[in-house]
């Protein structure tokens, strides 16, 4: 009796030791932990041939801006061979580059400079579909082994004489995830175009092969990837009608219109993404990171955690809140995400991605920077995309212009809904053709027209742009307090949100973000418990709050829909 509660002591106080400081070799290892990681879409961020359309050539020329702004790795959507019907999420060979982005020697290149610029490389890893020009799909056309069950074929089902799909399921991208084919006689399920059909991970020599495709960009020097939309990796096995969501106002091709509890969040997902764990682990040199792609519910994101994802990335600026939340939804939200993080873990925050509208659209360019402000002062990984440094908006797009699938699949009336091309255009550097993105008049979405006034090079001439912001949110990850400090997220008024880290002996880094349209005066010294004056590190665009100036925090105006870092 007396041995065992020893024994049991002795279990509580080790694990109490590891709850309260994670593993710091474990920590030290994970060069992620409080970093900045930037998106490069490369089909916009810089052409280098004058074809129109971004190459690695032009993102290797252009690395130093990536050194310059501080950013610790890279994450490159997909390069390889691919048809485009989904600008290159539809794959059709994963271990080689499409010649629109250049060659695995251009890659090579792209890999040592970064390395030499102190940069890692992240790869965009597309798991759930190949192209359907993919050898792999031709071949499970044909019913050759072991291609025959790479992908997930079914018969039709046969109502009064008549072919239908198996069942109701949706493609993201709009209509049925099912199609059919006259040779094989089956169809096919794609969760997204027609030209993406899914892979099987029922599959053992599936995920052997795409094994393989981890380990040779491994073997190329990359830190690790970026998987995409992983939730979908495995359907349940009995393929049964999902259930519908009564009026949701969406037409019945819409994917909005059921719940996906049977192609999405299914438990052997994770058990996939596990046995991919093993591969990078197995792999000698630094740390490997994977980042995950989730749209899900807080349980199913946390599970990634466990199973092997380093950064299951935090939607909620994209997907829980908007421009009319309030200073409390923001407090609500990022606490209950803090909350649920497993012990060792590390925070992320994702400010934009190449699927939604930039932050400076969904939350106006007067509150762009307060997302990077939080991403940067709150613990954790932010995750940049290219063009969120210097405030990039969307540039809405006619029919006409419109080349996105899930754009293109919803029709003239709802295009606009859907489409993920608003976000896309090219990179803005200069005042010159193309923003100094092509010498091309032509690119392959428009360049923005605002590029005259906003672009790069402008930026960097002024203190007070949300590229020279941007540059010193990103440098404060370095700061001991901003590593090291505890956090405490408070409300400071109705309309000001405040965020303080402190780290005994060190003067605390603080936040303060009004929500106001208005100006907003509040005691933050008093709420906070902060000193009565602090020094200004940052403050947002267009707030005419000047850097390295000394504010009184006791009591503290702060302009309408104004943030400051203060430090
Ligand atoms: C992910 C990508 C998106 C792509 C889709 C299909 O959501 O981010 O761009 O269209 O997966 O691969």
């Amino acid at each position: 009796m007396l041995r065992t509660s020893v024994f049991l002591c002795l279990i509580l106080q080790v694990l109490g030791k590891y709850l309260a400081f994670p593993d710091t070799q474990a920590a030290t290892d994970e060069w992620w932990r409080n970093t900045f990681v930037y998106q490069i879409y490369p089909r916009s961020f810089k052409d280098s041939n004058g074809d129109g359309v971004g190459d690695l050539i032009g993102i290797t020329n252009k690395l130093e801006h990536l050194a310059d702004l501080n950013i610790s790795a890279l994450w490159l959507s997909p390069i390889y061979t691919s048809p485009m019907v989904d600008f290159g999420y539809d794959i059709a060979n994963f271990t080689d580059i499409d010649p629109t982005f250049g060659t695995l020697s251009d890659f090579t290149k792209l890999v040592s400079k970064a390395k030499s610029l102190g940069l890692k490389v992240v790869l965009d890893f597309v798991p759930n579909h190949s192209s359907d020009k993919h050898v792999w799909f031709q071949k499970s056309v044909q019913r050759i082994k072991p291609y025959d069950e790479y992908y997930v074929w079914k018969d039709a089902k046969i109502i009064n004489g008549t072919r239908h799909p198996p069942n109701n399921w949706l493609s993201i991208f709009q209509g049925s995830a099912w199609q059919w084919n006259e040779q094989r006689k089956q169809y096919y399920l794609h969760q997204f175009a027609v030209g993406q059909p899914d892979l099987n991970y029922r599959s053992a020599a599936l995920n052997e092969e795409m094994k393989n495709v981890l380990r040779f960009w491994l073997n190329r020097g990359v830190d690790g990837f970026r998987i995409d939309t992983i939730p979908n990796l495995v359907e349940d096995a009995r393929f049964l009608d999902e259930p519908k969501i009564p009026n949701t106002g969406l037409p019945d091709t819409d994917p909005g219109t059921l719940r996906h509890i049977y192609t999405a969040d299914q438990n052997e997902t994770y058990d996939v993404l596990k046995s991919w764990r093993a591969v990078l682990d197995a792999t000698g040199g630094s740390k490997k990171i994977f980042l995950t792609e989730a749209y899900t519910s807080m349980n199913y994101l946390m599970k990634y955690y466990q199973y092997g994802s380093n950064v299951p990335f935090n939607f909620m600026y994209i997907a829980t809140l908007n421009n009319r939340s309030s200073a409390l939804d923001f407090k609500f939200t990022m606490d209950q995400y803090l909350n649920n993080i497993p012990p060792g873990f590390s925070a992320n925050w994702v400010v934009g991605n190449h699927d939604n509208h930039r932050v400076a659209w969904r939350f106006g360019e007067k509150r762009a920077d307060q997302l990077t402000m939080i991403a940067s002062v709150m613990p954790g990984i932010g995750v940049l995309y290219n063009g969120d440094e210097i405030g990039m908006i969307d540039r809405p797009m006619s029919w006409k212009e419109t080349v996105d699938p899930a754009g293109c699949n919803a029709g003239p009336s709802r295009y606009n809904i859907t489409s993920r091309d608003p976000a896309r255009t090219p990179f803005q550097w200069d005042s010159t053709t193309s923003a100094g993105f092509s010498t091309s008049n032509k690119t392959w979405l428009p360049v923005h027209s605002n590029y005259k006034t906003l672009n790069l090079a402008a930026q960097k001439m002024d203190a007070l742009s949300h590229y020279s912001v941007t540059k010193k949110l990103i440098a404060l990850k370095r700061n001991p307090v901003v590593q090291n400090g505890s956090t405490q997220i408070i409300l400071v008024g109705e309309n000001v949100l405040g965020v303080v880290r402190r780290l005994p002996g060190l003067s605390p880094v603080v936040l303060l973000i009004n929500f106001s349209d208005k100006p907003s005066t509040v005691d933050a010294a008093a709420w906070m418990n902060i000193p009565e004056k602090l020094n200004v590190y940052a403050g947002s665009v267009g707030s005419n709050i000047k850097p390295n100036t000394v504010m009184s925090t006791h009591p503290i105006t702060l302009p309408g829909a104004a943030s400051v870092v203060l430090v």
